[in-house]
């Protein structure tokens, strides 16, 4: 197990004015309802992998990592810019995740499903982005990734809010930042992203429900 880095213990500090964040359910794209059709006796190789500008995303991939780890999962947690090593065949499952910028994905999370979508597409994949600030809501459609969950048949795509702090930004995501007026503070939903690892657990070692709901959080 490669799980790395820390993870906060406890949920930090969010300003009063995320209290109203609520989930909004959105469905992108089918979800999957049957069981793990390749499950199998044995310790579930799981990959996780992520791209993050200012580390807020890499973190929710590691909560994610030790959620699976602590059921039983044996699972390396890397960036996405990290793979060179890595052999893609050996892993059962996989989550995705990256920060949202403009509407999209980053780059590397994009190259990396460019550079492995066949052993994508053949195994169970989840993927997350992390992004909304708010509410209000600072971008009305967060992230697009239809693209990337049709060339990974991803079982499902979750949206978690993020974090925005000035003072770790460039100066021009600042101003981007800025002019949109986006509120800073750390709104990342610590239960709601172990409980989505929970779930994804469940799939994997058949220890829970095997049907899944297709959800997207966004502030409202
Ligand atoms: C310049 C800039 C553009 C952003 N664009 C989006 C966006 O289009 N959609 C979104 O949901 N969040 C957007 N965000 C919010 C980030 O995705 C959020 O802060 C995220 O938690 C950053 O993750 P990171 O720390 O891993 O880079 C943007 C933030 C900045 C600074």
């Amino acid at each position: 197990m490669s799980v790395t880095g820390g993870v906060p213990a406890v949920a930090p500090t969010v300003p009063d004015q995320t209290l109203d964040l609520r989930p909004l359910l959105l469905a992108e794209f089918e979800p999957v309802l049957e069981p793990l059709a390749d499950a199998g006796p044995g310790v579930r190789q799981v990959l996780v992998a992520s791209a993050s500008k200012y580390e807020s995303t890499r973190e929710i991939a590691q909560a994610i990592a030790a959620e699976l780890t602590g059921r039983g999962l044996e699972v390396t947690e890397t960036d996405v810019d990290e793979d060179s090593n890595l052999v893609m065949d050996s892993f059962d499952a996989f989550v995705l995740g990256s920060a949202v910028y403009a509407g999209q994905w980053l780059q590397p999370a994009r190259w990396f499903v460019q550079r492995h979508e066949p052993v994508l597409a053949a195994k169970p994949v989840w993927l997350f982005s992390s992004g909304p600030l708010g509410p209000p809501a600072t971008w009305e459609e967060p992230v697009d990734v239809a693209g990337i969950a049709e060339a990974t048949k991803a079982r499902e795509h979750r949206v978690f809010a993020g974090r925005l702090e000035l003072e770790r930004l460039t100066a021009a995501d600042r101003a981007v930042a800025a002019a949109l007026r986006a509120p800073e503070g750390d709104f990342r939903d610590w239960t709601a992203i172990r409980s989505w690892a929970g779930h994804i657990a469940d799939a994997l070692t058949g220890g829970g429900p095997q049907t899944m709901v297709q959800t997207d959080i966004v502030p409202n």
